[in-house]
């Protein structure tokens, strides 16, 4: 296939973790400005509003184990469509370039010397945390914070998370709610036993749902994971900033004395 289209570009677009509100004013612009917008699960739909009618929308959406198109098929829509229609605009949940094979794609459309660019997102690892008020950095509490994979693409937990237990950052653990129990062994090889954990699905969207313990009683929690929706990890001191953390603690405490 060669570009003999002018017009053809391609631009990623970071469409934020799930609220519309939460995509940048530069990435609404390239959304209405796009003559074929490809989209992914994590893409809260109600986004495309903001495409010219008749714009050919086309989910390529993938979730755990149920992968609508292998990503060479992406790779391979994305140059197809820049030469056939122009400028195609690849909407990516949080930023394309955290987890998001962002820059496989840019690999790909640029050896056919079509030219890309990327528009960043908030990215989940940010927002989700954020938004229920739990800091990813505290003065005093916490030098660093770490953004892991929680699933390495041969399923296993990553090595890092070994080594983010051994530090004092705060990690915040994306696509590891399959392999959770997994990962709170390995942390409880490391951390206090009271270390207090958040698990967030769906942030920043109606449905969000936080469930926070320490990693001594995680398997208080198992059963409430929803492993249909997507889910954050955050691991560390600062999740005791979150308002409910104390409430809980004295709730322990004045149980755990009588
Ligand atoms: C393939 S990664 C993509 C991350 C994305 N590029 C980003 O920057 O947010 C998908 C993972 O991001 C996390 N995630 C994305 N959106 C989320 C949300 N609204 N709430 C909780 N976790 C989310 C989950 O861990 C999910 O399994």
């Amino acid at each position: 296939m060669k570009n003999q289209n002018n017009n053809a570009k391609v631009t990623l677009v970071g469409a934020g973790p799930g609220d519309i509100d939460l995509i940048t004013i530069k990435g609404v612009n390239a959304i209405k400005n796009a003559d074929c917008i490809l989209y992914d699960a994590l893409v809260n739909p109600e986004i495309l509003k903001y495409a010219k009618a008749n714009t050919p929308c086309i989910y390529v959406g993938k979730r755990f184990n149920n992968h609508k198109l292998p990503q060479q098929e992406i790779n391979n829509l994305l140059v197809e469509k820049a030469i056939e229609l122009g400028h195609v605009v690849r909407l990516k949940g949080g930023d394309s370039f955290v987890f998001g094979r962002g820059s496989e794609e840019i690999d790909h459309i640029e050896s056919y010397s079509i030219p890309t660019e990327i528009i960043p997102g908030i990215s989940s690892a940010l927002a989700v945390p954020a938004l229920q008020g739990i800091p990813l950095t505290k003065r005093t509490v916490n030098e660093s914070f770490w953004v892991i994979t929680g699933t390495t693409s041969n399923g296993n937990i990553s090595k890092d998370i070994k080594l983010g237990a051994q530090s004092s950052a705060t990690l915040v653990i994306l696509m590891g709610l399959r392999n959770f129990s997994l990962i709170m062994e390995e942390l409880k090889q490391f951390r206090h036993k009271y270390t207090p954990f958040a698990i967030i699905q769906n942030g920043s969207l109606p449905t969000e749902k936080i469930t926070i313990e320490t990693i001594n009683n995680y398997k208080n929690v198992i059963d409430t994971i929803d492993y249909a929706s997507p889910g954050i990890i955050v691991v560390g001191d600062v999740v005791a900033e979150h308002t409910s953390f104390l409430d809980e603690e004295i709730q322990r405490v004045l149980n755990s004395s009588f």
